[in-house]
């Protein structure tokens, strides 16, 4: 291991707020837990928050961001863990509160650590990443509600993000009919190729107004976005229906009413990945690796970056630009 090495950092000090690559040392590592050669990281909307000025998302500085990283093993405290092992760490303080995946080293609690899953490699690891685990999550909660193929259409919000875009090309593979709906027109191909049987724009499911009952057209929905989007679909879901929110990318407020409850009986699950517990997250991770792998993961969805371009990355993705996933190599 080289003395030093290569890390993104933001700062906040008297002289303000910086974010920039820069070196580090091991010393400058956390103390404990186990040492990784960090291969893959990702961009995350979280990720994109963590470098701007008077984000609530890092809790201590100076702080290396990145909530997911993927790599080997090369010194461990815990018995779980042994130099030359494959792993992946996701979510819990990582890249808020503790140095995250944008460095070449990262040193982890081995508690907040998941063995690559069989038939994953890391970078498949971290083209699902965050995103990708959040997907599955909402699959899975949709499913244990009653989801099933034949119930009807799904609509995912938020279509040509990381969480969309992986929730599609995995309810693909489920054999659902995939509804997505987005702000980009540009991207029509994109949704297609992973996966979309029907695309739609923002203001098919929120055109404004909010009506207390809708047609109903969706047995379940994905949702990312939240806000006003996620009031609106609420309304048109489909008798027993249920929608998995994860995000906010549409805004906090969610102006919902009571009708599509206490009339068609709907489900609004909560999806978390960040303490998301280990028996689960374990479960997840080894459903990605097998029926909830996408087909076609490494070629139409993702994005490699090197951490040079990662500042312009970042930028993409809090400006709504991002498409798909973007993967960071740490050892190019
Ligand atoms: N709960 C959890 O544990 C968890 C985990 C991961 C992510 N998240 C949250 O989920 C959200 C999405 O994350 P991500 O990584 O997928 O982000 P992302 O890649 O930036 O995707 C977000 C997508 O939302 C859509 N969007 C952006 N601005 C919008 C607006 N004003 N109104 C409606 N749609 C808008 C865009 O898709 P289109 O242009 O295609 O419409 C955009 O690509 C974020 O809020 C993130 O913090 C939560």
């Amino acid at each position: 291991m080289a003395e030093s090495f290569r890390a993104f950092v933001v700062n906040q000090s008297e002289e303000g707020f910086s974010a920039k690559l820069d070196k580090l040392t091991k010393e400058e590592l956390p103390q404990e837990g186990v040492l990784i050669k960090v291969h893959y990281s990702s961009v995350n909307f979280k990720d994109g928050m963590a470098s701007t000025p008077d984000n609530k998302i890092v809790q201590s500085y100076p702080m290396v961001p990145g909530i997911d990283l993927a790599g080997e093993v090369v010194e461990s405290d815990d018995n779980r863990y042994k130099p030359g092992d494959q792993v992946i760490a996701t979510s819990y303080d990582i890249g808020t509160d503790h140095f995250g995946g944008y460095s070449e080293y990262a040193r982890i609690p081995g508690e907040w650590i998941v063995p690559l899953p069989d038939g994953l490699t890391l970078k498949e690891a971290m083209v699902l990443g965050t995103a990708g685990f959040t997907a599955a999550l909402s699959i899975q909660q949709l499913e244990e509600a009653g989801l099933a193929p034949e119930k009807g259409k799904v609509l995912v919000t938020g279509a040509t993000g990381g969480v969309g875009s992986t929730a599609i090309s995995m309810l693909k593979k489920r054999g659902y009919h995939v509804v997505a709906s987005t702000g980009k027109e540009s991207s029509h191909d994109y949704l297609r190729q992973i996966g979309a049987d029907e695309i739609i724009s923002r203001e098919k499911v929120y055109d404004g107004k909010i009506r207390p009952l809708d047609k109903q057209q969706w047995a379940g929905a994905v949702d990312p976005v939240g806000g006003e989007q996620l009031a609106a679909l609420l309304t048109k879901l489909s008798y027993g229906g249920g929608a998995a929110v994860s995000g906010l990318t549409g805004g906090t407020d969610v102006p919902t009413v009571v009708f599509p409850f206490i009339t068609r009986n709907i489900k609004l699950l909560g999806v978390d990945s960040v303490h998301c517990p280990m028996e689960i997250r374990a479960k997840v991770w080894e459903r990605l690796a097998d029926d909830l792998k996408p087909d076609g993961l490494t070629e139409h969805i993702q994005k490699e970056i090197s951490l040079d371009e990662l500042p312009d990355a970042l930028n993409t993705i809090i400006e709504g630009q991002a498409q798909g996933r973007m993967v960071v190599n740490l050892q190019k």
